[in-house]
């Protein structure tokens, strides 16, 4: 006998700062009309100096926690999914767990960028399921704005600050997490990449001239094997489920651009309605981005009880997935 796995309480938080497409143009040779046609972002949230990535994941879990009906000391296993952590030690997931006061839980940070609250939900499933753990938080938590290089037009227009979490409990048979999986290949490695800052190139007055420490993208390379990579494995993850996309009420593609997420939908055959997308608002939020679409769908009841949701994502290393839920 294996105990189904599912999502029973979800928060989010993100800065009160916000960089318009208008600030933008200040900054770099770009115009809304450019951004807006070619990813659809209006706005993204940015942190302030004095904040970090940590702040936003123990404030997004604390609600989270709050809607799952649970306290801290409930929590047996905290996993942080993020690319742009407080520092490099501790992790992030120990630091919010300080945070928390979630005493009786392990901490640890997934490495996976876009794709790491999949990765996060697909581990903490399998440990559920077998018994090992009773309740995980999954969070993504990102200050990208921190590691962009805003002398770089391509990059520095896509990406923004935020923070989703998940409680993840035992859920009755039927329900819950009924079929995920996670992928990566690494040999794509420089389509998204921040090479400075390791034991590889170190940190040096070099590498900081260089402008190594921050984000690259070929993005227009990313673009196809993004499409490509997340719909084959969400076909594949419905199938899986014994499900097809007709069967789905919802879902809620990683989000990455808009143009991305419009050619997911169509490869999958998934009418506009039933694709969620709040790019205009945030930007792309990294490991964020899949839970705090999630959860702006709760609380505006876009996703309701008995509900089956696909969630596909993809990001650096190169790395996908997807997971289908019955709510
Ligand atoms: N403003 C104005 N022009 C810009 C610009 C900006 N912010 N960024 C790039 N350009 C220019 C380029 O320099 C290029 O000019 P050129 O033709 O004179 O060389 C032109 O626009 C086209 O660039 P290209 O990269 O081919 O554009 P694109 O249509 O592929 O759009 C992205 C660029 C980044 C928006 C798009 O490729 C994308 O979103 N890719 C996926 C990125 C992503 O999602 N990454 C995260 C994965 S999780």
């Amino acid at each position: 006998m294996t105990q189904n796995a599912g999502i029973i309480g979800m928060g989010h938080a993100y800065p009160s700062g916000i960089l318009s497409n208008a600030d933008l143009e200040k900054l770099v040779e770009t115009s809304d009309e450019w951004i807006t046609t070619r990813t659809g972002i209006k706005q993204r949230h940015k942190a302030a100096e004095n904040e970090y990535t940590s702040q936003f994941g123990t404030k997004a879990a604390q609600q989270a926690l709050e809607r799952a009906g649970l306290k801290p000391e409930d929590i047996d296993l905290i996993v942080c999914a993020t690319t742009t952590p407080d520092q490099i030690m501790p992790s992030t997931g120990a630091l919010i767990q300080a945070q928390l006061g979630a005493v009786n839980a392990a901490g640890m940070d997934i490495f996976a960028a876009c794709s790491g609250f999949l990765y996060g939900i697909t581990m903490v499933e399998s440990m559920i399921r077998t018994g090992q753990i009773r309740y995980a938080l999954v969070i993504g938590a990102e200050v990208l704005t921190k590691y962009v290089d805003y002398t770089d037009r391509s990059t520095c227009v896509i990406f923004g600050d935020g923070a989703g979490a998940a409680v993840l409990g035992p859920v009755p048979e039927g329900k819950g997490i009924l079929a995920t999986k996670i992928k990566s290949d690494g040999r794509y490695e420089e389509q998204l990449y921040a090479p400075g800052g390791g034991t590889k190139l170190g940190t040096t007055h070099e590498t900081i001239d260089n402008r190594e420490h921050f984000f690259k993208m070929k993005g227009n390379e990313l673009f196809k094997v993004a499409v490509r990579s997340m719909s084959d494995i969400s076909a594949e993850m419905l199938a899986k489920a014994g499900y097809t996309v007709e069967d789905v009420d919802l879902v809620i593609p990683h989000q990455a651009n808009q143009r991305i997420t419009d050619a997911v939908a169509s490869r999958l055959g998934a009418p506009e309605e039933k694709v969620y997308s709040n790019i205009a608002f945030h930007g792309n939020t990294s490991s964020a981005s899949i839970p705090i679409a999630m959860d702006e769908c709760l609380e505006a009841g876009k996703i309701k009880e008995g509900d089956l949701v696909l969630l596909t994502a993809f990001g650096g290393g190169v790395t996908w997935g997807a997971t289908v839920i019955r709510f």
